[in-house]
């Protein structure tokens, strides 16, 4: 295996100790604990706070649903716009009443923020009821980070950089038991100018595909049936590991695998996706034919001063080939408007991908400049107004593409997993396609968990209505 350092199962094993050690802690004050997990940014960190809630109860911790006398308070935060940062500045402010009325309240802040010098700093100078830092790097020594900063009263600092590690087997508490995530790798390469992630996430690493297979099997057994395989840029997965297996293969094996699931995956860059991926997804039933494949600009310089390293023609010729092996593939993206420099003009040729593609759904962002990045350092002439109008032309596009696609759904029927009851209408269910639409139909809740052909009756920009075709 190149550089990646993996986590010893003696190191982890000492961690479950520690677990062990904080749950006598509390069982000689006779006190259940009270812990609050709050998370902000993507999937890699809802997964995370998985794993942090699967620790903090085998520390011996009730997990709470607010931070109501929570003895434990952890925050998983989000850098990816300076928007997720302020956001996050603000709710800590707040929680500082909290923690004057609750003495001994431990309140940590982890996740991407805190692989931030200047947050980092910001937190010790002004924010002392912030009482535990560290970065996703850190993750797998939680329990040891957290008994050290209840028996010490000393404020803790896990921050140094890192290029990350893999550890294996830590314990995790899944919010759903119906859909998943699946990690099978960490951390970024790819350094696109505008992205602080590579920063915070630390290099691209992959875990070894047995050990992805083995959590795949477990999910299954216990009645996942809708999982999502997870990566930065999940196409490079294995460049590492010099195995021999590529994302295609790996993604071959596991819809191999016996059981009534659904395997998705994010996120695809399109420099690394190839043929390959799409011949076998097209190859597997159990592959959803969706694909999250995010662009973020139609012109050509502005991709090249992104470093994403493909052009816009490259990218409709991979769109094309999808489709020509999967007519029906769902397609969604990410876009960023204003990247610095990014003329009018340039903006014209996002616009114009966008109808050509017809995207079944865009995440669209305001560039968000991200101090220590390339980009951060670029001239960025094009005022506030400029940046807002041209995004705004942007999601009208969009909605009116979503809305028509929509509409293309009406009359067919389509095998969809029944997901939960929806929460305006309680006399209405919740399903998702295979491209992760969401449809609502009546029924019983009884049938939640199971996967059903439902005909589509109706549509809307953001969801579908429909009913159960048996
Ligand atoms: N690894 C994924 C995306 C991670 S971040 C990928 O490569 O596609 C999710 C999205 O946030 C990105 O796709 C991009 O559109 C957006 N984003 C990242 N950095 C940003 C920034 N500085 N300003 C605005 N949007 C940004
Ligand atoms: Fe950021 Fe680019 Fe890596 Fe995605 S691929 S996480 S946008 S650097
Ligand atoms: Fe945000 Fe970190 Fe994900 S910056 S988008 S939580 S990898």
């Amino acid at each position: 295996m190149a550089n990646t350092v993996t986590i010893s199962p003696e190191a982890l094993q000492a961690q479950r100790d520690i677990c062990r050690q904080i749950a006598d802690y509390w069982q000689v004050r006779r006190r259940e604990p009270l812990a609050w997990v709050d998370t902000y940014g993507c999937q890699q960190n809802e997964n995370d706070s998985e794993r942090i809630r699967g620790m903090l109860v085998e520390c011996g911790y009730k997990i709470a649903p607010t931070e109501e006398d929570a003895d434990v308070i952890v925050i998983n935060t989000c850098a990816v716009r300076e928007h997720a940062n302020q956001r996050v500045f603000g709710n800590i402010g707040a929680l500082v009443h909290g923690y004057r009325r609750h003495p001994g309240q431990i309140i940590a802040l982890c996740g991407c923020m805190a692989g931030q010098k200047e947050v980092v700093e910001r937190l010790r100078n002004s924010f002392h009821h912030v009482r535990l830092v560290f970065t996703s790097h850190e993750l797998w020594r939680f329990p040891e980070l957290l008994q050290r900063t209840l028996l010490s009263g000393k404020r803790v600092f896990a921050t140094e950089p890192s290029d990350g590690s893999i550890a294996e087997g830590l314990p995790v508490l899944r919010s759903s038991g119906l859909k998943g995530w699946l990690s099978i790798m960490y951390g970024c390469n790819n350094f696109c100018s505008y992205c602080i992630v590579p920063y915070v996430r630390g290099r691209e690493r992959s875990r070894q595909p047995a050990d992805i297979l083995a959590e795949a099997r477990e999910m299954i057994a216990a009645g996942y049936r809708d999982i999502t395989l997870l990566g930065q840029n999940v196409n490079s997965y294995g460049k590492d590991l010099d195995c021999g297996v590529d994302f295609a293969d790996l993604l071959a094996q596991l819809a191999e695998l016996d059981g009534d699931f659904l395997l998705r995956f994010m996120t695809s860059h399109p420099k690394d996706a190839s043929k390959k991926l799409f011949d076998t997804m097209a190859r597997y039933p159990k592959i959803a034919k969706v694909i999250h494949l995010p662009f973020q600009a139609g012109n050509d310089r502005v991709l090249k001063e992104m470093n994403r390293r493909y052009t816009a023609a490259q990218y409709l010729e991979l769109v094309d080939y999808a489709r020509s092996v999967m007519p029906d593939i769902v397609l969604t993206s990410d876009v960023i408007v204003g990247f610095p420099g990014e003329t009018d003009e340039e903006f014209e040729d996002t616009l114009r991908l966008i109808e050509r593609v017809r995207f079944d759904a865009l995440f669209t962002f305001i560039y968000s400049p991200r101090e220590g990045t390339p980009a951060a350092a670029m001239p960025d002439p094009a005022t506030r107004e400029q940046k807002q109008r041209n995004f705004d032309r942007l999601v009208a596009a969009q909605n009116r593409i979503s809305d028509e696609r929509h509409r293309e759904y009406v009359g067919k029927t389509i095998r969809c997993l029944i997901d939960g009851v929806d929460e305006q209408d309680q006399s209405l269910l919740t399903a998702r396609t295979d491209g992760n639409r969401l449809v609502r139909l009546p029924g019983e809740a009884a049938l939640v968990g199971q996967f059903r052909q439902i005909r589509i009756t109706a549509s809307g920009t953001w969801s579908l209505m429909g009913e159960l075709a048996e």
